[in-house]
């Protein structure tokens, strides 16, 4: 930390490898960047909020989520405070609940172990439930000017083609590399506007596909550029394979509701509501879902329309749900963990956006 007593050295020891760098990034930062409602405060509660939101989804879907957020728990306290089930239904969406669910825990970590203040030094912000390197970086740089460098897919980006670093970025030495590199770039005396500065040249100007580089600040010196590199980098080993599921899910629907149940257990989806699944290791066709069924629940089932394989990304998994609209035997006894969802009160559930988007199209059919 900067303080009265910093000798010569100390201060000449904390310039920036490369002044270049964050000097006309600086510029170009505060001249282009976008006008968003957490960039005018430095409260660390809605920093941290935009920080976790962020990870999840661009700026532009991430802005009304951060909105709804903010007016519904306005204060750390008041986060700490909500049910689960309600902090899941407002991340609907987002996708990847256990940030929705350590949101809550580490709102209560502030409360009870902070006495209701955001810790300001980097370790103990690390020590919040689902707060890494990334997180704490940005709140602790941009709430607490620590000088602590931020290194998300944006900044891989633009350091890889500013200094053409061919490094995997998603290698253990590639992550040890890029980060060292961005702690000796940042500006120390404005380490928050930096970090965000890299964070929005990546999300604006250095974008994947198609660079708008004749409007980058770091023009003359890309390396990328001079060397024709900009669609290598950055550079992926791509070892890290995702695992193919398979979720048949039994659409159970009479004038009495929809059938649903918790998912529960240490797997994705904890916490949120499902239809009646049957995991399978393949794709299956009629016939053995019908036996699957039969399996699983006794003979007598109707099976009729089947809509999917759908499709759906997470970050090592893809999940291939396919819907299967059923109707049990008369006399069937529904296991104790279904229950019925009114059809009009279904939206009420924290659901998977797999679900989610299903019942919508139905709506648009
Ligand atoms: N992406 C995630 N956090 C950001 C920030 N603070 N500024 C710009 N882009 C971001």
């Amino acid at each position: 930390m900067r303080n009265g007593t910093d000798t010569l050295t100390d201060l000449c020891v904390q310039m920036p490898e490369s002044p270049w760098f964050s000097r006309n990034l600086l510029n170009w930062y505060r001249e282009n960047h976008r006008a968003l409602p957490w960039r005018s405060t430095t409260d660390p509660y809605k920093i941290w909020l935009s920080e976790v939101i962020l990870q999840q989804t661009r700026v532009d879907q991430g802005l009304a989520y951060w909105e709804r957020f903010v007016e519904r728990y306005p204060t750390v306290a008041d986060l700490a405070a909500a049910p689960e089930a309600a902090v899941l239904r407002l991340w609907q969406g987002l996708g990847y609940y256990s940030r929705a669910r350590n949101l809550r825990t580490a709102a209560q970590q502030v409360m009870d172990e902070h006495g209701g203040h955001f810790p300001r030094e980097y370790e103990a912000l690390l020590g919040l439930k689902g707060v890494g390197e990334y997180t704490a970086a940005a709140i602790g740089s941009i709430s607490f000017n620590l000088v602590e460098p931020v290194v998300d897919g944006n900044v891989y980006r633009v350091l890889s083609r500013v200094f053409g670093i061919a490094t995997p970025i998603d290698s253990t030495a590639g992550r040890k590399e890029f980060r060292a590199l961005a702690a000796t770039l940042m500006d120390p005396y404005h380490p928050g506007d930096h970090n965000q500065a890299v964070m929005e040249l990546g999300a604006t100007v250095c974008t994947p596909k198609k660079p708008l580089c004749d409007q980058c600040p770091l023009l003359g010196k890309c390396i990328a550029l001079k060397t024709g590199r900009i669609q290598e980098l950055p550079y992926k080993s791509g070892k890290t394979k995702s695992r193919v599921r398979y979720f048949n899910y039994l659409d159970i629907t009479s004038n009495q509701g929809r059938t649903l149940q918790k998912r529960n257990g240490k797997d994705i989806w904890q916490g949120l509501y499902e239809f009646p699944l049957i995991e399978s290791t393949r794709s299956l066709g009629h016939k053995s879902m019908v036996s699957s069924i039969e399996n699983e629940f006794g003979p007598g089932w109707t099976i009729g329309e089947k809509i999917g394989p759908v499709k759906h990304v997470l970050s090592h998994q893809v999940i291939q749900g396919t819907f299967w609209s059923c109707v049990p035997p008369k006399k069937f006894k529904r296991p104790l963990e279904w229950i019925r969802a009114p059809l009009a009160a279904v939206d009420e559930y924290a659901l998977p956006r797999l679900i989610a988007r299903y019942l919508e199209d139905e709506h648009t059919k």
